[in-house]
């Protein structure tokens, strides 16, 4: 099987440019990357007009299987994934059982390849069951094909816990993924601690949740020389405990969510459930800062935190209703509208976010395109317009707060392996 990619823009994050030049396709791999290349017998895919970008990699999803696939199976979470654009997703641990033993990474691995769709690089939890009682077998999770280790959605709340953990993970040569959040400061709340709350009448969380924990982890790192990732940065104290720490030295990345640079707590204004998630929605300045921390490196990645949910799980009141969105099919659109078009990011450090970083953090070989690379594509149309219509969503849940926006920038296909998923509409 030959493909030819003709006429699009290549965008390299390593160099940072973005030259026209022709990708053929063999096989798994990409085997040439020129400009007017003869590809013979090979399929042509006219990419004229269009951006080719390194395969996108979210490093932050939920796909819920084992154990809860009435919201998202590893089938509908990577139709969700190449839809979106991504051809590869780190799954998180926080499934029914937990993905604390190499059994339930090989299942995932298993699904993940019967479905044929986004590779999926699994996430072990870091304790058992993520209670933050005892270690998990990290070296055995390990071997079995987990890159990471996190307890996401469950902070590790002892930091003896946290030091054991990653002094492990740096023998191993692991990144230890942290949910930050202290939970006594955010004990019962469902939303950001402000005036918004207040108005609302409802239980906040305050931006210190996630500053104190944050600051625990980077001690941590800094004293065990782990490497840390934070996920989801949602405050500016935050953004700036990670920069003055990456200042100094300590191995640290993190990422950002679309959700977190593009809306504050307002959004929850009306009690939409749609927009509760954790960490939640913050301030104005809060969104600002992480811009900021998009801008000037401090923050290295942009993963979505996919988190779906049925719709009997958020048509409820908001104290009730489960925390999280799905983020996989707006990602790239959001990124597009939000931060390039702003000029918060150029087009070369936006897909660096989303395929070279997200790659070296998890010890992938990918995020760029060159002959011998695997044939991991994604073909972006950054002309087309499109308006999000939940309905639409190839994932099983469709609980996404972007409804009716108007997004720019369309995804046309995603190549896995050399396989074209083009986008359907
Ligand atoms: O909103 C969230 N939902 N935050 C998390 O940390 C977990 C996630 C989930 O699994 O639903």
């Amino acid at each position: 099987m030959k493909l030819l990619i003709k006429g699009g823009t290549v965008v390299d994050p390593a160099a940072r440019r973005m030259y026209r030049a022709d990708v053929l396709v063999e096989g798994d791999r990409v085997t040439a990357v020129d400009k007017r290349l003869a590809g013979g017998d090979a399929r042509v895919f006219d990419a004229g007009g269009k951006l080719v970008f390194p395969g996108l990699i979210d490093m932050h999803v939920h796909l819920r299987e084992p154990g809860q696939e009435y919201k998202e199976t590893i089938a509908t979470g990577t139709r969700a994934a190449v839809r979106g654009g991504f051809t590869a997703v780190a799954a998180m641990p926080n499934t029914k059982p937990v993905a604390d033993t190499p059994a339930v990474i090989r299942y995932v691995l298993e699904k993940a390849r019967e479905a044929g769709l986004a590779r999926v690089y699994p996430v072990g939890a870091l304790t058992r069951g993520s209670r933050g009682e005892e270690l998990s077998e990290i070296g055995e999770l390990k071997a079995a094909g987990a890159v990471a280790f996190s307890d996401d959605g469950r902070p590790v709340a002892g930091a003896g816990m946290m030091r054991r953990a990653m002094e492990y993970a740096r023998m191993l040569g692991v990144p230890v993924i942290s949910h930050c959040e202290e939970p006594s400061l955010a004990a019962g709340g469902v939303m950001h601690e402000g005036l918004v709350a207040t108005t609302l009448g409802l239980r906040g969380i305050p931006a210190a949740a996630e500053e104190v924990m944050v600051a625990r982890d980077l001690i941590l790192a800094e004293m065990t020389g782990c490497h840390l990732h934070v996920a989801h940065v949602s405050t500016a104290g935050a953004v700036r405990l990670i920069r003055e720490a990456k200042a100094r030295g300590v191995r640290v990345t993190a990422e950002a969510t679309p959700h977190h640079f593009t809306l504050t707590d307002r959004a929850v204004a009306d009690y939409d459930t749609l927009a509760k998630v954790n960490p939640p929605l913050r301030s104005d300045a809060d969104v600002a800062a992480v811009r900021e921390g998009l801008g000037d490196g401090t923050i290295d990645v942009i993963a979505t935190d996919h988190a779906p949910h049925a719709s009997h799980e958020k048509n409820v009141e908001f104290d009730l209703a489960a925390f999280g969105l799905v983020g996989l099919e707006t990602a790239v659109g959001l990124v597009f509208t939000e931060l390039v078009a702003d000029n918060v990011l150029d087009v070369p450090a936006a897909v660096a976010k989303m395929s070279l970083n997200p790659a070296r953090i998890l010890g992938l070989q990918a995020g760029i395109i060159e002959p011998g690379a695997a044939a991991d594509i994604t073909v972006f149309d950054p002309e087309a317009e499109e308006v999000v219509d939940p309905a639409l969503l190839a994932g099983k849940s469709k609980n996404t707060p972007f409804g009716g926006y108007r997004l720019k920038g369309v995804v046309y296909a995603a190549v896995v392996g050399g396989r074209v998923h083009l986008r359907d509409r």
